[in-house]
């Protein structure tokens, strides 16, 4: 691609490897069905979510924001003199921008996404804006092992909002953790965004709200294995579940089979009784104090950490 900017830099590490349709497969062939909740993002899937964030009951991405327009000088005296910012899943300019703003000795700052024409062009947007930040745009999967291009000298720290790491199950979050403390040296830090545990009420309603957006967000899924694996989903024969698990401190999503059917894709075929549900996502919540002692278990000194009046939303700065 060609370079508008001076400041701006791309790597692509990017290869689609893991194979949609396998996996989808294997899911569908368990007992329990699952389809992991990364493949509820496809274009439309993606617009949706974009929808959800803007719901009265949707709070975690406007609280969130409001953390960080409203704590702002603590997380820049916090984070210090950081040189490089790096961010997994770049998808979240206006948190970004109010960073860029005020971390007045930041030299680079380098998104990591595997939506390459969202990430190119979000960081060209960026390197126009902050002409002094280099921008390096690196197309891959920061669960990978990724080689960053990173300047050997100066501060880190990884930036990881919106809750995302709620997506990990507690085995995989402690990998990740982990992963993270690695490609930092003592001193740098990670600010990440963690919704808390609630009143279930609270939770249930942001992941079922009254417009159905998140219902649709939900069977957009079958639209889309449909039109990509060329499966006969009936969208109206499935129905959005989403409750809260006290028990493991989660969020679960589901589509639910109103009646007895069989589902094919390609030669494959799949019965679904009434009531069996394909489980969709997993969003993980986590209480202040259990956030800092996973942290702490990973690699990590919980440095600081900010929320709303009601806990509603948490945002940690740990250091290395
Ligand atoms: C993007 C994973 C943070 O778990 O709240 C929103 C996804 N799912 N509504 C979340 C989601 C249903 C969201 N994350």
């Amino acid at each position: 691609m060609r370079l508008l900017e001076n400041n701006i830099q791309s790597y692509d590490f990017y290869i689609d490897k893991e194979n949609m349709r396998d996996e989808i497969i294997k899911g569908l062939s368990d007992p329990v069905k699952v389809i992991s909740s990364k493949f509820l993002y496809d274009h439309r899937g993606s617009e949706l979510f974009e929808l959800i964030t803007q719901l009265e009951e949707y709070y975690p991405t406007r609280t969130e924001m409001k953390i960080f327009n409203e704590k702002i000088e603590e997380i820049t005296r916090a984070v210090g003199d950081v040189h490089t910012l790096i961010e997994y899943g770049s998808g979240s300019s206006n948190k970004i921008k109010a960073l860029l703003h005020n971390f007045t000795s930041l030299k680079e700052y380098v998104p990591i996404d595997i939506s390459r024409d969202f990430l190119f062009q979000s960081s060209l947007e960026l390197a126009m804006q902050f002409p002094h930040i280099t921008i390096k745009a690196v197309c891959g999967d920061y669960m990978a092992p990724l080689t960053l291009p990173l300047e050997a000298a100066g501060k880190k720290v990884i930036f990881f909002p919106g809750s995302t790491i709620g997506n990990f199950e507690p085995v995989d979050v402690r990998k990740f953790i982990i992963k993270s403390a690695q490609l930092l040296e003592d001193g740098d830090g990670f600010l990440i965004g963690v919704d808390t545990k609630k009143d279930t009420y609270i939770l249930e309603r942001a992941y079922d709200d009254a417009k159905g957006v998140t219902a649709a967000f939900n069977l957009n899924l079958l639209t889309r294995l449909n039109r990509e694996l060329g499966a006969n989903f009936n969208e109206k024969q499935f129905e959005h579940l989403a409750y809260y698990n006290e028990e493991k401190g989660r969020i679960e999503m589901h589509l639910e089979s109103q009646c007895d059917q069989l589902v094919s894709i390609g030669e494959y075929e799949f019965l679904f009784r009434v009531g069996e549900t394909i489980h969709t996502e997993n969003s993980y919540k986590y209480a202040i104090g259990e956030f800092q002692t996973l942290a702490l278990e990973c690699g990590f000194k919980p440095s600081k950490v900010w929320t709303d009046d009601e806990e509603k939303f948490s945002v940690h700065y740990l250091e290395k």
